[in-house]
């Protein structure tokens, strides 16, 4: 789905910043675009100011500078009842005394809204998370799942321009977890919903949103697509945060060759990167890129010779790691019928795309 059909931001970010005392602030210069009817995950490892981020757009914290802006409206200075935005919250936190009718009319009641409308949302809101049926329970009555679903609702029924969605799956159990990112997707695309999602799963990020936003300790560090993300990593952070890869230290030489260890590897360099001089260098090599036995030569490829030192059988995939010229690797393969898993101490040829190798400069440590 092309991001530019929606029609312009809705939701602008300028560098926001929030401060909690002395020291590095939590938040740090964030701008940021979320587009009309957009799903945007905020991801990053805890504590890298998610849902400081998402409490300042909410109005639930002041921010220390910086401005929120919804529709071209500064609404920096409004109070969070005003700012027309639905908010889950990681906890739920949901009012134990009343029932779940009640906690998903509260918003409404608090807005002053007539009694038959309050009524008619809250059945049409609980309708939409599939919850009709255990209205009159409270919510230590519910399993987490649906618990869950009661903070959707509190959030939806105030039919809010914008959604903002903190870790709320992260309480479930895997499959769960599962069923209600395709839940949240639907619920959030049939309205069109403009929708920020913390998380700090990268596979949620991943299946769930339009693009992703990448913070590390208070800052942007990329914001695209998941293509994006997952293929042309800008940071070794990202590459390292998002999917799993090796992470192989070398050195270049002047002709673009990389040493690591004793292999010496092709790259795909940065753009612009080409001509700077020979130095020390971080590549990310994804282990589902690297072909266990591929006999792949050229140009294109890297190849090499290690030996197997674990297997790692986990239904799917296996997962083995090998050592080539003193250098660790971990290499994925999908399992299939009638092929045989690789042997602790067997040797076996390795390759994988040049395209697939990114460099990046080593970052100071
Ligand atoms: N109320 C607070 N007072 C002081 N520091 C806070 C407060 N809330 C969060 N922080 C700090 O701000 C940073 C970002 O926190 P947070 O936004 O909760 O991160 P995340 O949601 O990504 O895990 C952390 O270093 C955290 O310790
Ligand atoms: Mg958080």
């Amino acid at each position: 789905m092309a991001v530019s059909a929606r029609g312009g931001a809705h939701l602008t970010l300028e560098r926001l910043e929030k401060r909690y005392g002395a020291g590095p602030a939590a938040v740090a210069s964030l701008s940021l675009e979320v587009e009309q009817g957009e799903l945007l995950a905020l991801l990053g490892p805890s504590g890298c100011g998610k849902t400081t981020t998402l409490r300042m757009v909410g109005g639930l914290i002041p921010a220390s500078g910086g401005r929120v802006v919804v529709a071209g409206r500064d609404v920096t200075a409004l109070p969070s009842w005003r700012r027309d935005m639905g908010i889950v919250f990681q906890n739920y936190a949901l009012f134990p005394h009343m029932d779940v009718a009640a906690n998903v009319a509260f918003g409404l009641q608090m807005r002053h809204l007539p009694k038959a409308e309050i009524a008619a949302r809250v059945q049409r809101a609980l309708a939409m998370v599939r919850l009709e049926h255990l209205q009159a329970r409270r919510p230590r009555e519910l399993s987490g799942g649906q618990q869950q679903r009661v903070a959707l609702a509190r959030a939806l029924v105030i039919e809010p321009s914008i959604l903002l969605l903190d870790e709320p799956l992260s309480n479930l159990d895997a499959k769960l977890r599962e069923e209600m990112r395709t839940e949240i997707r639907d619920i959030q695309q049939r309205l069109g919903i403009t929708t920020i999602f913390v998380t700090h799963d990268q596979v949620e990020a991943l299946a769930m949103c339009d693009r992703i936003a990448v913070m590390r300790a208070g800052h942007l560090e990329q914001l695209g697509t998941p293509h994006d993300i997952y293929e042309h990593p800008r940071t070794p952070f990202v590459a390292d945060f998002v999917g799993r890869t090796n992470r192989v230290e070398g050195v270049r030489d002047g002709e673009g060759l990389v040493a690591a260890g004793g292999l010496r590897l092709r790259a795909n360099l940065p753009e612009g990167s080409k001509s700077e001089p020979a130095g020390k260098v971080v590549l990310m090599i994804r282990p589902h890129r690297i072909v266990l036995g591929g006999t792949e030569a050229g140009a294109d490829w890297n190849s090499c010779d290690g030996v197997v030192r674990r297997v790692t059988y986990v239904g799917d995939v296996l997962q083995c790691e090998v050592e080539a010229g003193g250098v660790r690797l971990a290499v994925e393969r999908h399992t299939q019928p009638g092929v045989a898993a690789p042997l602790d101490g067997e040797a076996v040829r390795l390759a994988w795309r040049v395209s697939d190798t990114l460099a990046f400069p080593a970052e100071p440590v």
